[in-house]
């Protein structure tokens, strides 16, 4: 069912776990399968110095949220809301078509994370 890339990512997910003395935390889940994703973030100076990841779902949930870490790690808060969902999928080699929506977890809980960090900065 999985791609090579996303059996890999699964297996090795990188940046597990919670961000120590983070200041953005956004947690979703999915109504219709029940996983949950948290991203929390280390945010300074407008860049996302480090990012991890806690998700209690499938395999496609898990690959995607470690590649999309990966990806906004080292990038400026509007970079990285400017990632999609479809951009992991393309890291990712590809989704099967009924997990396309686990991919939709993780852009949607690094919106989360970027609006409770303005919301802790009061803007
Ligand atoms: Fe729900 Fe993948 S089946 S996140």
């Amino acid at each position: 069912m999985y791609n090579e890339k996303v059996m890999q990512a699964f297996q090795n997910p990188q940046n597990v776990g919670e961000v120590e003395n983070y200041n953005a935390i956004g947690t979703v889940g999915n109504e219709n399968c029940g996983d949950i994703m948290q991203i929390t973030m280390l945010i300074e100076d407008g860049i996302i110095k480090d990012a991890k990841f806690k998700t209690f779902g499938c395999a496609a949930a898990v690959a995607s949220s470690s590649t999309a870490t990966a990806m906004i790690i080292g990038k400026t808060i509007e970079e990285a809301l400017k990632i999609k969902n479809s951009d992991v999928i393309e890291t990712l080699e590809g989704l099967p078509p009924q997990k396309i929506h686990c991919s939709v977890l993780a852009e949607e809980a690094i919106k989360l994370a970027i609006e409770d960090y303005y919301s802790r900065q009061g803007k």
